[in-house]
């Protein structure tokens, strides 16, 4: 199997290319035309048959083998953020206000290597790969439109698998990690209502900026009181709005904020409890609350029985890499929607370079990563493919 990471780098000049020149033009969720045409363009080249117009910009294609059954699925995200770039690199995004700070431009060029590497193993493959390169990832739903129309094919697949370049830790690591991995998000958005009236004379008035205050401080007993100390969650608020000066108290305060959590039971205890104490409080103060809360995404969860696989094709790949089994995160993706329909592996890879000032963190204006990345998951995902499928 090393002859396959030895492939992977001697593609990563073209790895690279496509890397660099997505880079340079990056487009936002349901806009990626250029980067699918790109997609498209690059997939034909290879003899492949392509769909693409799937959720406006996202592009399907399969590697198909003698054996058209099982079928295994992977998953490349392609969207960038409305994010000015400050990395001075020479591919740095030329559309302005719009640049690849999360990585995708990577994962489009990890999964178009990955077609390469396929389409050259065919012979060893015992399947269908589908390739499915998905626009609108950040928070835009992307995924379950992908789903809603079609994206999963006629037979649906047996394994699913994902990547995503991980700046948190050095190039050479990866996190293979059975069951929840990433967690399950929820924003919301709570307005208290009181009554307005003079700073001087709060007795006449029902102040909502004093139950919002005491709301923000009893949300922090969920994760303290409620939840068990051996398991995880989130509870932030992270906008408090409402007043103008500094002598009228006004009518309404309105909170923001977001809640993460990794398993169902604990899911359901923190809304419940959220609701309660919002409800509570506002009502204690003579207030009255009206809650919006909005299911963003599931948590990200990995098959027990693909994970383990993958991590033995990963010590079989890439056996310098550094590998662990119980990395997560209270970050968010839409991975999860395709991980509820099949079962899977989502795979961080290790993608910092703290000595080349490439460790800026996800999101950031001068977030950039060490493309040796982009190989290295090239080569896993290709090898963990055919070994799933084996
Ligand atoms: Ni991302």
């Amino acid at each position: 199997m090393n002859q396959l990471l030895d492939r992977a780098q001697q593609l990563f000049p073209y790895t690279q290319r496509i890397r660099r020149d997505l880079h340079r033009f990056p487009e936002l969720g349901f806009q990626e035309h250029r980067t699918s045409g790109v997609i498209a363009r690059e997939l034909e080249n290879l003899g492949l048959e392509v769909t693409t117009g799937i959720a406006e910009t996202g592009v399907v294609a399969q590697i198909e083998s003698r054996h058209p059954e099982p079928v295994l699925m992977m998953r490349f995200d392609m969207d960038a953020l409305p994010v000015v770039e400050e990395t001075n690199a020479e591919y740095a995004s030329q559309n302005p206000g719009v640049m690849h700070a999360c990585g995708h431009d990577g994962h489009v060029a990890i999964g178009l290597t990955v077609a390469h590497l396929l389409k050259e193993m065919r012979n060893e493959l015992n399947g269908t790969v589908r390739l499915i390169f998905q626009p609108a990832e950040e928070g835009l739903d992307g995924a379950r439109r992908m789903i809603a129309e079609g994206a999963l094919g006629e037979t649906t697949p047996k394994f699913a698998l994902g990547a995503h370049v991980w700046n948190e830790k050095p190039v050479g690591w990866l996190g293979v990690t059975p069951g929840p991995m990433m967690a399950a998000a929820e924003i919301f958005e709570v307005e208290i209502t009181g009554r307005g009236g003079h700073g001087a004379l709060p007795n006449l008035a029902i102040d909502p900026v004093n139950a919002a205050a005491q709301i923000v401080v009893a949300l922090n007993a969920i994760v303290a009181r409620n939840v068990s100390p051996l398991q995880s969650a989130v509870v932030s608020v992270t906008s408090i709005r409402g007043g103008e000066t500094f002598n009228v108290i006004p009518p309404k305060m309105r909170l923001q904020g977001t809640i993460r959590t990794f398993e169902p039971e604990v899911r359901s205890i923190v809304l419940e409890r959220f609701e309660q104490i919002v409800n509570g409080v506002a009502a204690s103060a003579g207030c009255e609350a009206n809650i919006d809360l909005k299911s963003l995404t599931p948590a990200v969860v990995n098959d027990a029985g693909v994970a383990q696989q993958v991590m033995n094709s990963a010590r079989m790949i890439l056996p310098d890499s550094t590998i662990l089994s119980d990395f997560r995160t209270m970050g968010s993706e839409d991975m999860a929607f395709f991980l509820n329909e099949v079962p899977g592996c989502y795979i961080f890879v290790g993608s910092a370079n703290p000595a080349k000032k490439l460790d800026a963190p996800h999101h950031h204006p001068k977030f950039d990563f060490d493309e040796a990345a982009l190989t290295l998951a090239a080569a896993l995902l290709t090898g963990a493919a055919v070994d799933l499928l084996s």
